[in-house]
């Protein structure tokens, strides 16, 4: 239908978008949380057709599908923080809309993921991982059509130290590192999809079983007790053990959650595995993991600089080296 559409004055895409009618009719029939606009063809000038804080009239909510279908119906950027919040709450909107840019998908992405990860994490319930599962499915739709994606979700990482934020972090520049090693399996569509979804499930819940540390165990800045060290220990075990609850059996999330803490020299936890008794996928997240923490600010310590803390975990035999190098490459690229 798109050949019926009102063609789009130069220069008004910077500052309006059309808007979807799947998107439309997510809104408040009524009230729709921000204004819209009617471009007057005759005179290619957007009209305000509806503002925030009125009501349309029947009429309006009658005519208003027609009008968005042949795409006269624009909303404004200057909205693009109310727009980003109702997307997030219906993330497989991202995937119809058209009229996104690439970073304002991002923005969705971030602030939908995140607060998923964090309902999550606050009580990791059944219908609670559904949400976010389907939530992850949206973004690996997103991003195995094109894996370069993933950058403009990189540079949204959080900066302080949450675990739900952790999670993202390690999720997005896990993915990042994954799809700039197989860049040419993703161009080639030779990516599995289920692996691919599988990886991206673990990368983001890798850290589940944190939710059983008490939190003045986690927020304390200053060492640890060893008893309260034993408990933060036994993260990955109880991460399995959740997994197990919610009756969730997927080999590559069980890998993340259970080998994140191993080190390729034996020196990890909790099994103490080594060499090739580490999975690619745990080698990857244990990697990502590490990197992640290195780079944001905790309590006890400043973030480092992200290539610095590159260097250091290729000096670490406790990591695969290769990879770690690979993350290097990859930060070095990212800066062209
Ligand atoms: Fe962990
Ligand atoms: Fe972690």
């Amino acid at each position: 239908m798109s050949a019926a559409k009102a063609d789009v004055p130069e220069g008004l895409n910077e500052e309006y978008y059309q808007i979807n009618t799947d998107i439309l009719g997510s809104f408040n029939k009524f009230r729709p949380p921000l204004d819209l606009f009617l471009l007057k063809e005759d005179v290619v000038r957007l009209k305000p057709y509806y503002r925030v804080g009125g009501r349309l009239t029947t009429e309006q909510t009658e005519e208003l599908p027609d009008l968005t279908r042949e795409g006269v119906i624009f909303v404004s950027r200057k909205d693009h923080a109310v727009y980003v919040k109702h997307i997030s709450y219906q993330l497989d909107l991202v995937l119809i809309d058209k009229n996104l840019h690439e970073r304002e998908i991002a923005d969705i992405f971030t602030q939908a993921l995140t607060r998923r990860l964090e309902e999550f994490l606050d009580q990791p319930v059944k219908p609670v991982f559904e949400k976010l599962y389907t939530d992850l499915m949206v973004l690996t739709e997103y991003l195995i059509v094109d894996i370069h994606r993933v950058r403009a979700l990189m540079r949204r990482m959080h900066k302080e130290h949450t675990l739900a934020g952790h999670c993202f972090n390690c999720g997005v520049a896990g993915l990042a590192l994954y799809g700039f090693i197989y860049a040419n399996n993703f161009e080639e569509g030779g990516v599995k999809r289920t692996l691919f979804d599988r990886l991206t499930m673990g990368l983001f819940l890798h850290d589940m079983g944190m939710t059983k540390v008490p939190k003045f165990i986690v927020n304390k800045p200053t060492p640890l007790t060893t008893d309260e060290r034993n408990k933060i220990l036994q993260h990955p075990m109880h991460g399995v053990e959740m997994l197990a609850k919610l009756d969730i059996k997927y080999p590559e999330l069980e890998q993340c959650v259970m080998q994140h803490h191993e080190r390729l020299n034996g020196s990890g936890y909790p099994q103490k595995r080594r060499g090739d008794d580490l999975s690619a996928i745990g080698r990857l997240c244990a990697l990502v993991d590490s990197w992640c923490a290195m780079t944001t600010k905790r309590v006890y310590a400043e973030a480092m600089d992200p290539q610095e803390a590159a260097r250091a975990l290729i000096a670490d035999n406790g990591y695969d080296t290769s990879l770690a190098q690979q993350l290097q490459v990859m930060l070095l690229d990212r800066k062209k």
